[in-house]
């Protein structure tokens, strides 16, 4: 029997190695979208997945308080913003596959699963392509500390796919957005010319990414008569903690579909 493409979201969301994680991440998607242009799509089912992904024994989770602080301007402050990418590029690949397999009870159309799917594999690239990074300049994912509390929104959000949505797409990958230029300048200033083509790649994708999370949320405001604006708003404000930080990258999120008075007035 073929999987269903919400077990095969658990099974990447319960590898725990990085590297294979992201190669599983890889091999659904690409059977995903074979089987979607064979016309013999793979069906959504439902499952059950983790409250928590699985994660490698290494880097160890520490509170954001304790990550110790990173100066850009050493060859180890530039290993330590990438370790800090690489963490959130592996915790992207699970929010893509978790909001895929966390909500397979909504009904959504097959392009709601496509976009996911496509983020999923994208982020797995991103991981692959830090990592590459890092091996270059003598250090690995896991040789750092990092971040314990990337797991909360969804955590959060668990129970509310428009919550899901706004936290995680509109949120905290729109906030995205607006600190790469900033470090692809320090790159650019390095020469780390590896760096800085890595995350050009990721700046360009992740405009995708808010983009689905805004059209989706859209539908889902738009299926239920519901004012985008005023939800995104009570939403934001009941599953994130704390305002938004200007300065916004306010051409990029147009490009994503975020109008400024989606954001403006969560801000500090
Ligand atoms: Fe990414
Ligand atoms: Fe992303």
């Amino acid at each position: 029997m073929t999987k269903t493409l919400t077990q095969m979201a658990v099974e990447v969301l319960t590898t725990a190695d990085g590297r294979e994680k992201t190669a599983l991440s890889h091999e659904h998607a690409a059977a995903w979208f074979a089987a979607r242009k064979a016309g013999t799509p793979i069906p959504v089912g439902t499952a059950t997945p983790p409250l928590r992904p699985a994660r490698p024994e290494k880097p160890e989770l520490l509170d954001p308080r304790d990550v110790p602080r990173r100066r850009p301007g050493s060859p180890a402050g530039r290993i330590a913003i990438l370790h800090a990418v690489a963490h959130i590029e592996l915790n992207a690949v699970d929010l893509h596959w978790d909001i895929i397999a966390r909500f397979g009870h909504v009904p959504m159309p097959p392009g709601f699963y496509d976009d996911w799917v496509k983020s999923a594999d994208e982020e797995s690239k991103h991981f692959n392509l830090i990592c590459d990074c890092l091996e270059a300049m003598g250090s690995h994912y896991g040789a750092l500390p990092a971040h314990a509390g990337m797991w909360r929104a969804a955590e959060d959000t668990r129970d509310d796919i428009l919550g899901r949505l706004a936290v995680v797409p509109m949120v905290l990958e729109a906030r995205g957005l607006d600190v790469t230029p900033g470090m692809i300048d320090i790159f650019e200033k390095a020469g780390e010319d590896g760096a800085v083509a890595a995350l050009r790649t990721i700046y360009a994708e992740e405009v995708g990414h808010v983009a689905y999370g805004s059209k989706w949320f859209h539908f889902l405001c738009g299926r239920d008569n519901l004012d985008p604006k005023d939800v995104f708003h009570d939403l934001v404000r009941t599953y994130f903690h704390g305002a938004l930080k200007p300065p916004f990258n306010e051409e990029k999120r147009a490009e994503a579909g975020l109008p400024p008075d989606f954001y403006w007035p969560l801000a500090d």
